[in-house]
Formats: C-alpha cells, sequence, structure tokens
C-alpha cells in the first residue's frame, strides 16, 4: 500500500453496524481523508449493517458460514472478493467471530478491531456487563491489531470512560460508542497515514 493512496478499506459486521457507519460517514466528510470504505462483509443474513452500508452508497456482501464446508473455504471465500477489491485493510466493527489464519496471514497487520473494554480487561461477549459485574470505576475501549487470539493483538489506541453506580449495560454501552466511533476513525486515520509501526506487543505512532 502506497501512502499517497487512499486506503482501500474492508468492514466486517455482524450486526447494526454503528461503527461501520461512523467510519463510512467520516470518509465521505473528508474526516477520513485517506480511506476508502469499499466494501462491507456481513456474517449474517439480515443483518441491519447490510442495508445501511448500501443506504450509503457502499456494496455489502452476507457471506454466511455455514453455506461453506469449513471456516478454510469461508474465509477463502471471502479473501478472494478482498482480493477482487483490492483491498488493502480490514477493520472488524462489531464482527462476532474469531478471524483465522487464512485471513491474518493475507493481512498481516492490517486487520483491526474494536473492543467495548480496556484490554486486556474484559475480553469476549458483554465487555460492559463484565465491567459493571466486577465493579471498576473506569472501562474504556480499545482499538487493536487483530491476531488468532480473541481480543489479544497489539493496542492502537484506548479511551476510558467513568463507570457510575447506577450504570446499566445500557447505559455504559450508550456512553462507550461514541467514544468507540471517535478511536476508530483516529486509528484508521493514522493507518492510512502509514503511522502506525508495530514492534512486538507495542504500536508506535510515528509522527507526520
Ligand atoms: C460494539 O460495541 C463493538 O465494540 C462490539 O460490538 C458492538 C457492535 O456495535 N464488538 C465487540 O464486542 C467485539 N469483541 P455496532 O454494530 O453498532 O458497531
Amino acid at each position: 500500500m502506497s501512502t499517497d493512496s487512499p486506503l482501500r478499506l474492508a468492514i466486517f459486521a455482524s450486526g447494526r453496524g454503528s461503527n461501520a457507519m461512523a467510519i463510512i460517514r467520516a470518509a465521505r466528510s473528508g474526516r477520513l481523508s485517506r480511506v476508502e470504505p469499499v466494501l462491507v462483509v456481513c456474517d449474517k443474513s439480515e443483518a441491519p449493517v447490510v442495508g445501511r452500508a448500501r443506504a450509503e452508497g457502499v456494496e455489502a456482501r452476507e457471506i454466511v458460514p455455514r453455506n461453506f464446508s469449513s471456516k478454510e473455504a469461508y474465509e477463502g471465500a471471502i479473501l478472494e472478493i478482498l482480493k477482487e477489491r483490492s483491498i488493502d485493510a480490514v477493520a472488524l466493527a462489531g464482527y462476532m467471530r474469531l478471524v483465522g489464519p487464512v485471513l491474518i496471514e493475507a493481512f498481516s497487520d492490517r486487520i483491526m478491531n474494536i473492543h467495548p473494554s480496556l484490554l486486556p480487561s474484559f475480553p469476549g461477549l458483554h465487555a460492559q456487563r463484565q465491567a459493571i459485574d466486577y465493579g471498576v470505576r473506569v472501562t474504556g475501549v480499545t482499538v487493536h491489531f487483530v491476531d488468532l487470539l480473541m481480543d489479544h493483538g497489539p493496542v492502537i489506541l484506548q479511551k476510558s470512560v467513568p463507570v457510575f453506580p447506577e450504570d446499566t449495560e445500557e447505559t455504559l454501552s450508550q456512553r462507550l460508542l461514541p467514544i468507540e466511533h471517535e478511536a476508530y476513525i483516529e486509528s484508521l486515520d493514522a493507518l492510512s497515514r502509514g503511522r502506525l509501526r508495530i514492534e512486538g506487543r507495542r504500536v508506535l505512532w510515528q509522527q507526520d
């Protein structure tokens, strides 16, 4: 990928798609001036994200794992489409599935994920509920590069929010969501400008 041409981005999502929409709209508005969202891949049929992406003029494909004989075959089919579209990088945006070796090897250090906690605390499902149940006073969001383990790769950016005694999973999720969108846009902007360098588990931000 050259830093002169826009980063051709595929977004993987499974549901509502608020992060996907935030990324697409930031690219449209010029906020993510070096990112071109080319494709949305959804692993569920009839998820809202598909219609929302199409309404923004972005191609959206439903590629459902149960229609394939194995995870390798499923990811192989996705990889073919990513190659056809000359995709440079992938943003997981509420993609509720572990990415396997087929995609990780093809897009080494080019797949990002957003997670609604300060990793390594509270990986997996219902991160907001896990934070409330544990009793933490501060939680947040993490954008990280993706490796083969769940919610595990090198951390790109984290932002924190308070947890209040009266919080429910719902209210905390609502507080986190705009912070997720902000963190994802900042991280993708940095990637598109060639500013992120990975050294082991650390991600170094280079100045422009
Ligand atoms: C977001 O809160 C995202 O951080 C979370 O799913 C939600 C998707 O919302 N992802 C994970 O928990 C991944 N481990 P969205 O579809 O509105 O972007």
